[in-house]
């Protein structure tokens, strides 16, 4: 093994030695023996204790109680012993990794643990999107190469075991393997020459209480069948999903479901037929329903061939206009998914107005942890702060709860079928995550998603004790760098909720205009008075996307929030925001600040340089050193463009080059 374990690598906390530890477990199937695997190693680690199974007797019982949620457990611990009851296999599971945390959190003999909690998920799903293509290489990924492809064949092996233990700990129970956009071999995954390797991974994930999905081609009928259409209305079509669903549940039983990216990005989908993505994804959902299959059917649905010039089209409306005319006509067993914002993924955005929009519709929120626009995990990004912000959101809807986190935890519309889903951020890189940091996006995503409760703050100190060990100063340096990374990196990337001033196709480093005259619909609209979108009625009217109140907050410059005004609002720089700052030098402020965060995350990592393994050190300052010169970067193009454009000097007369 040439990989680290991350947070399950259980650093010792205290020798013990003495009689084993008796575990009685009253589950048997797969999931059961694994959970004595884990108190095995684990408990060896930590205490250096023996674990031992028992049939009466024991210190540690795992029994059933029905009247529990099946992925829900209760955990009580004290005098040396514990109990976790749960109402299935998963929720057993859940409850010995919550046991095992607990113990590192408070880092006391095994004797002294006391304490209890009880849990059920958040989310029905909580899933990892994969973006890796069949020939090895990962769609915006930053940690290497795929494990789970190479040369197009399907790669089974230890890592895929140590994978679905790391993402089951956090409470992961679904995994797509394959890239949305399903070209080449992987539109063959769905027939007999990858069922075999398909399946082994299966029963591994399903080990760990995990689902397997695949994402499929809509237009595999005729690249597969043979058929001269991909028309969803079309019986022979219909007919074809039907005979390769049930052969591939015979190959793959237990298999979760399809995902389905079409009609986006030059994908193919109902709309070359004239049909309706309802059209489309019940035509599949009617396919996998015999099987207990679901489609979980994308959003991220726009024109990519925009002009410039056209100032009247609005990518961010696009989501909103194709998908809520539909809402109500899609099957129980579609899902959709719905990235957090209009956009893509941006270091900030609005929530996308979808949330507050469908009312008759499964859905499901997602994210990204790969950092695609957050610094593609060279930069230190922890997203969990920004999830939440994301899932606190108020969408005022409906007279119950109406947060993001509400409606896709199934709560505001009583669903069951919804959640949250993360397009991944792991490789084949030795630490997993390329940034050792990044991995707590991977662990805190998994964590949020069980419990929408928690906060990014007690994410990241969980994270970083569960990592590093009984350190308090290394456990707090790494959450003060985490919890002030996100806000650093919004500060020196583009202003105010505006986005995009990256460089085009790969989206690493700052470019202001890489997007402006392109055809992605990305602008930012900057002349020599000013900058931003205007959103409001009077623009592209994407702000009546929204609810009551918030369509009001956002067309009102009084009461638009700052960090999103540029998004909703085109504004002069001299423009006074709420912080009493202009326009023009809250950039530059921020820019600066941005810049001195990532000089300061370089300092903290070095002020413990001696209690770190030297590994870990040498990764995180190569990763740290190259953060802090390129916030420079960023700093002096954003400077150096708004300095240009608006000829306004900085009032506090620091360096702009000119
Ligand atoms: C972004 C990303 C693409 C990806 C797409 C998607 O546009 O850059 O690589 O395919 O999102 O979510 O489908």
């Amino acid at each position: 093994m040439n990989y680290t374990k991350c947070w399950l690598a259980y650093p010792r906390i205290q020798t013990m030695g003495g009689a084993p530890l008796r575990v009685r477990c009253d589950f048997t199937g797969p999931v059961a023996g694994r959970i004595m695997e884990e108190l095995r190693l684990a408990m060896r680690a930590l205490y250096d204790k023996a674990v031992e199974p028992a049939k009466g007797e024991a210190e540690i019982t795992v029994t059933r109680n029905a009247a529990l949620h099946e992925e829900g457990y209760c955990l009580h611990v004290s005098g040396g012993r514990a109990q976790i009851t749960a109402g299935g296999e998963s929720g057993a599971l859940y409850g010995v990794f919550a046991l095992l945390r607990r113990a590192q959190m408070a880092g006391c003999a095994w004797d002294e643990l006391e304490g209890e909690e009880s849990t059920a998920p958040s989310n029905p799903l909580r899933m990892l999107n994969h973006w890796d293509n069949m020939e090895g290489d990962i769609e915006r990924g930053y940690s290497g190469q795929s494990f789970f492809f190479h040369d197009n064949e399907v790669l089974v092996n230890e890592r895929t075991v140590d994978y679905a233990r790391l993402v089951a700990s956090v409470g992961i129970n679904g995994v797509v393997l394959n890239n949305v956009n399903v070209k080449g071999a992987a539109t063959w995954l769905i027939s007999p020459r990858y069922y075999a390797p398909l399946r082994q991974i299966q029963e591994i994930l399903a080990s760990y209480g995990i689902r397997m999905f695949l994402c499929i081609n809509f237009a595999a009928p005729m690249e597969l069948g043979g058929l001269d259409s991909a028309d969803p209305c079309d019986e022979r079509v219909a007919q074809w999903w039907r005979e390769k669903a049930r052969e591939v549940w015979e190959n793959l039983p237990g298999l979760g479901g399809f995902v389905v990216k079409a009609d986006s990005e030059g994908r193919p989908g109902p709309f070359t037929y004239g049909r309706t993505h309802s059209d489309g994804a019940n035509m599949l959902a009617d396919a996998v329903a015999p099987y207990g299959g679901v489609v979980i059917w994308r959003c991220f649905v726009y024109n990519c061939q925009q002009d410039w010039r056209d100032t009247k089209t609005d990518r961010a409306r696009s989501g909103y206009d194709n998908f809520m005319p539909l809402d109500g006509s899609f099957r129980d067993n579609v899902i959709l998914q719905i990235k957090n914002g209009p956009m893509d993924f941006q270091v900030r955005e609005p929530v996308s107005p979808l949330f507050g929009g469908l009312k008759h519709t499964n859905m499901m929120l997602e994210v990204q942890i790969a950092q695609e626009y957050t610094g593609q995990q060279r930069h230190v990004c922890y997203l969990i702060p920004w999830f939440r912000e994301v899932l606190d959101q108020d969408m005022y809807c409906c007279d119950g709860p109406s947060t993001v986190a509400d409606l896709v935890s199934g709560r505001s519309y009583g669903n069951t079928l919804c959640g949250m889903a993360a397009v991944a951020n792991t490789g084949d890189d030795p630490n997993w995550t390329g940034h050792d940091l990044a991995a707590a996006n991977l662990y805190g995503f998994g964590r949020l998603s069980y419990q929408t409760s928690l906060t990014g703050e007690e994410i990241a100190r969980e994270w970083a004790r569960l990592t590093f060990g009984q350190d308090a100063e290394v456990e707090s340096v790494m959450r003060e760098i985490l919890m002030a990374s996100w806000p650093a990196y919004e500060s020196y990337n583009a202003p105010l909720g505006i986005g995009w001033m990256c460089s085009p196709n790969h989206h690493y480093g700052p470019n202001v205009d890489g997007y402006e005259y392109d055809r992605w619909g990305t602008y930012h609209r900057a002349d020599c008075k000013g900058l931003g979108v205007d959103r409001t009625s009077a623009g592209t009217g994407y702000c009546q996307q929204y609810n009551s109140p918030l369509a009001e907050t956002y067309e009102n410059l009084e009461t638009c929030p700052d960090e999103l005004v540029l998004f909703f609002h085109h504004l002069p720089y001299t423009y006074v925001l709420k912080s009493g700052k202009t326009v023009i030098q809250h950039i530059y402020d921020t820019h600066f600040h941005g810049a001195e965060e990532a000089a300061r995350f370089y300092d903290l990592v070095e002020s413990i340089k001696d209690r770190l393994e030297p590994e870990t050190y040498r990764r995180l300052h190569e990763r740290l050193a190259h953060q802090k010169a390129h916030a420079c970067e960023w700093r002096d193009v954003i400077n150096t463009y708004f300095y240009r454009k608006s000829g306004i000097p900085d009032a506090q007369g620091r360096k702009i080059y000119p």
